[in-house]
């Protein structure tokens, strides 16, 4: 045995870093495009992985409070169910952790108000109303205006080294990196943690049941932890072309080999796209094999989904923990931050 303490070299973990808004069911879009390529980096025991229900940035559009606790319950169970139910994983309410929003308070002085009316939301919201011919601010809370800012305190407070997330929230981590910059310039240098985006390949993102991108907002989704029952019915619906059976048919142009991709192993998908070029295969028998393949892989998600939704106490001790540990960090930064600014 080494006399020499080896302990001296060792690197801190990587502090990885995302948050996921408990404004709706998940669908396989959220899981394949940001849930398992995150349970992944997890797997590397180097990483440190702050996930959080990001539930302060649901007030917004104001939910039913009922509806708004189910939700994150239900989130907070579907994250665990799929592979993150790990000791170097940490699950947290974002709004138990109240150091986020005390920082948010802070780097609001450092934010130029120029920087909230170029960020993608706000100018959305601006565009409909200019469209409909109402007020530009019409709808518009300072939630929602102010969401870039509660966004960079939930990333620089938890001394992210890097947050996973899709491409359309690149605009909020150039924030985050500008807000942190902001905060050095007019205070001190070292207080605040520049955090990298590690922003998820487009090769991730699922088509959905009309061949766009899966998203909410175009009502094309599978839900995740759907029974069977629904997820076959979803795969059925799935639109295709007319193209007969004993036709050739382009597997790069078809939404079901998309998300065979995705969920398929290597020789599924080759043999697929082999009998699509060839016209030997139907979109019938496709879809029955398509669902048979997500099944697979879904089954054991939804079995552990629902043990964590019929005993809730182990849920809720995993979020105490989390909090308890995601609390100490960020009041750490924020102590850093206030001696900065002379608090
Ligand atoms: N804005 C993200 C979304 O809409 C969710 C989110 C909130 C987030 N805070 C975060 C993601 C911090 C990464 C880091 O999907």
């Amino acid at each position: 045995m080494s006399t020499h303490p080896t302990t001296t070299t060792a690197r801190r973990p990587i502090a990885t870093l995302t948050g996921f808004k408990p404004t709706g069911e998940l669908h396989l879009g959220n899981y394949a495009g940001a849930i398992r390529p995150l349970a992944r980096l997890a797997a590397d025991e180097q990483r440190d992985v702050y996930l959080f229900v990001a539930d302060l940035h649901a007030l917004n559009g104001h939910p039913d409070p009922a509806v708004l606790a189910d939700r994150a319950q239900r989130l907070a169970a579907a994250l665990l169910a799929c592979g993150l139910d790990r000791p170097n994983v940490h699950l947290y309410r974002q709004s138990r952790v109240p150091a986020i929003a005390r920082l948010a308070a802070l780097l609001s002085n450092v934010t130029a108000k120029g920087v909230l009316n170029r960020a993608h939301a706000y100018k959305a919201a601006v565009a409909a109303n200019a469209g409909a011919g109402r007020d530009p601010d019409h709808g518009v809370n300072m939630g929602l205006y102010g969401y870039p800012i509660l966004m960079a305190a939930d990333i620089l407070a938890l001394d992210a080294d890097e947050v996973p997330v899709g491409a359309d929230q690149a605009q909020h981590l150039e924030i985050a990196v500008d807000l942190a910059q902001q905060f050095a310039r007019t205070h001190r240098g070292d207080v605040l943690r520049e955090p990298r985006a590690l922003i998820t390949e487009s090769v991730a993102t699922l088509p959905g049941l009309d061949g766009r991108k899966m998203s909410k907002s175009y009502g094309n989704t599978i839900a995740l932890m759907a029974d069977p029952d629904a997820v076959k019915d979803a795969i059925r619906r799935i639109v295709t072309d007319s193209t007969p059976p004993d036709q050739p048919k382009d597997p790069d142009a078809c939404t079901l080999v998309a998300l065979l991709r995705v969920f398929g192993s290597d020789s599924t998908v080759r043999e697929v796209e082999t009998r699509y070029r060839a016209g030997t295969i139907g979109y019938g028998e496709t879809k029955a094999l398509l669902a048979d393949v997500i099944e697979q892989h879904l089954d054991p998600l939804r079995d552990r989904y629902e043990r964590l939704r019929t005993d809730p106490a182990v849920l809720h001790e995993r979020l105490i923990e989390g909090e308890r540990h995601a609390a100490r960090r960020a009041d750490r930064v924020l102590a850093r931050a206030m001696t900065a600014i002379g608090l």
